[in-house]
């Protein structure tokens, strides 16, 4: 059963028709006056400009075919020519039932899904990762959960940060170190051990020391630039230390994207589609597309219509080396070619201030013909501000490094659940499992709820709140209705038929017929809030019928049946709604 407001819609939308206007007209959504309607179609007003009618004598005609329709119980006409439309308690309960015996709670699958490659994580091998790769991490595993509920074929790829200056910092920080090394003899013909050289914590201590002497003495700075060209020209001993570094990195980073429940299905790099680039450059030349300029190889991409200013692509830089542009390129490119099925999609998952970046590179892919431009999509978003109102450091001013901040959300967490009222008889792992899943639900659903594209206040204290709209909230509320549910079933109640007949039972299932609207508009605008909004109005729907009405207690067996099956469509959703979110909910709390 498709939801009430779609059924609406086509409804309105053939009633539109036989009085020979558009279908379209006939939009029916939810009313923003619950006292006077459930919903509310306005499209009398637009028809009747487009045909030069009075819009109310359209909408009489629109409300008089309504009338008749199953699922109404009135339809009248309002105002210049609103018509707001009650529908009857059957269509309701028959609502409730579907939405809680429907594998997807009520949503439907879009009808454009697509195969889709979801480009997110982007964090970088040695450097540690920061809060801004927290954002893509949460944002873009969260689409890639929307998007195969809805139907799509995704393939998520982490895109590691694997190819720059830091992995020659790296390897000439660890060549002082360690100069005996087998991987620094040039005449070594192979082959390398298995055994890294190095563990993870020393690469924390590599990077920023050789960073910090290179920023200081401009000779050290040329070293590790000369070591990045004799990797990527193939030196053997680099290229081995380089997959150690790599295999080292993900490793740990598996752990911090574990821990916010994220993952990917491609561990990839910017290193992995080295191979390709010589080809490509040739390909951009060979088109005509590239040209010389001061030694490098650019591609214009400017366009007449640019309001802003539009650089060229640096595919070949005057050092002979290629960069972020060329590697992206080639990742199209490799994508396009062993990806199966064929991406048809892809989406970028990554910080707004690199929104210039990824025009240039999409420009570029599309003359060349890699992939349509229009198929390539930025999905920007805003930064982690803390009190001071810039992007969120530690205390001593540096980037707070996102295990850091897994680690603070744990401990804050736990400060909550000290306070909170758990069971008595819940032991010490049980509690920590509980803190963990409270940790991830305020990091996940405070970045989330907010529109993608602003910046938001780091704040753990309100984001670990079981009060106001946070996700230890909604995640709160959801296991308040598996208690219920759980405390019915213990006194042998069932839940059976839903029969909807009291105001807080008929908003509340109102709501639920929203899922999939909510959903599909999340996915059309990559707009993850969209989901929360919903869910979190769903949880409040639940508050206050469940405040209104008793439940486990009503004495009237038909009733309590009836209200449980209600609270179990409700938990369906809501669990359904938070595990697209990454929000776990625990048994008890
Ligand atoms: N590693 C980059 C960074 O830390 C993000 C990579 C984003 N993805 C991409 N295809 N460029 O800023």
């Amino acid at each position: 059963m498709a939801s009430l407001a779609k059924e609406l819609s086509a409804a309105a939308g053939a009633a539109f028709e036989a009085v020979g206007l558009e279908a379209r007209f006939g939009e029916v959504r939810r009313s923003d006056k619950p006292e006077l309607a459930d919903f509310q179609c306005n499209g009398a007003m637009a028809a009747a400009k487009a045909a030069g009618r009075v819009p109310r004598e359209i909408a009489v005609e629109i409300a008089g075919a309504l009338k008749s329709h199953p699922l109404v119980l009135s339809a009248e006409v309002a105002g210049p020519g609103f018509i707001n439309i009650r529908v009857s308690d059957a269509a309701l309960s028959a609502r409730a039932e579907a939405v809680r015996g429907d594998a997807m709670a009520g949503a439907e699958k879009a009808a454009d899904a697509a195969v889709t490659v979801i480009d997110f994580g982007g964090a970088n091998v040695a450097k540690p990762m920061h809060v801004g790769h927290l954002r893509s991490a949460v944002i873009g595993d969260t689409l890639q959960r929307m998007l195969r509920f809805l139907g799509d074929t995704v393939i998520s790829d982490v895109h590691l940060g694997d190819w720059g200056l830091q992995m020659g910092h790296l390897v000439t920080e660890l060549e002082d170190e360690q100069p005996g090394l087998i991987y620094f003899d040039a005449g070594y013909p192979g082959p390398y051990p298995k055994e890294a050289p190095v563990s993870i914590e020393d690469l924390g201590r590599l990077y920023p020391q050789a960073s910090n002497k290179a920023k200081a003495d401009e000779a050290r700075n040329e070293r590790s630039q000369r070591a990045v060209a004799e990797m990527q020209a193939g030196r053997a001993g680099y290229r081995a230390l380089l997959r150690h570094f790599i295999d080292v990195s993900v490793e740990a980073l598996k752990i911090d994207y574990g821990f916010l429940n994220v993952s990917f299905d491609l561990w990839k790099g910017e290193s992995d589609v080295d191979r390709l680039i010589p080809g490509l450059v040739e390909r951009f030349k060979a088109a005509g597309l590239a040209e010389q300029s001061d030694g490098a190889w650019i591609v214009h991409v400017a366009r007449q219509s640019d309001k802003k200013e539009m650089p060229p692509v640096m595919l070949v830089n005057s050092r002979g080396g290629t960069g972020y542009h060329t590697t992206d390129l080639a990742t199209i490119e490799d994508r396009m070619s062993t990806l199966k099925p064929m991406p048809e999609r892809m989406l970028y998952v990554v910080d707004q201030r690199q929104a210039l970046h990824f025009e240039q590179v999409y420009r570029a892919a599309g003359l060349l013909g890699l992939i349509e431009e229009s198929r390539l999509e930025h999905i920007g978003f805003g930064t982690v501000n803390g009190a001071d109102g810039k992007p969120f450091k530690t205390r001593e001013g540096g980037v707070l490094r996102l295990a850091d901040v897994l680690a603070m959300a744990l401990e804050e967490a736990d400060k909550k659940l000290a306070a909170a009222n758990l069971p008595a008889d819940m032991g010490a792992d049980e509690r920590a499992d509980v803190a963990k899943k409270v940790a991830v639900a305020a990091l996940r659903f405070s970045d989330l709820m907010n529109t993608r594209t602003t910046n938001y206040l780091f704040d753990l204290e309100r984001f670990t709140s079981f009060e106001g709209k946070t996700g230890p909230y909604l995640m709160y509320a959801a296991v308040r209705v598996k208690s219920v549910l759980r405390k019915a079933a213990e006194a042998r109640h069932a839940p059976g038929m839903a029969a909807v007949t009291q105001d807080t039972e008929r908003a509340l299932v109102l709501q639920l017929d929203g899922f999939g609207a909510a959903l599909l508009g999340a996915r059309e605008k990559r707009m993850p809030h969209i989901l929360c909004e919903h869910l979190y109005s769903l949880a409040q729907a639940f508050s206050a019928f469940y405040a209104a009405l008793p439940i486990a207690a009503e004495p009237d067996a038909a009733k309590r049946a009836s209200r449980l099956a209600l609270a179990d469509a409700v938990r369906h959703q809501l669990e359904t709604g938070l595990d697209l979110l990454g929000i776990s909910v625990p048994a008890r709390m």
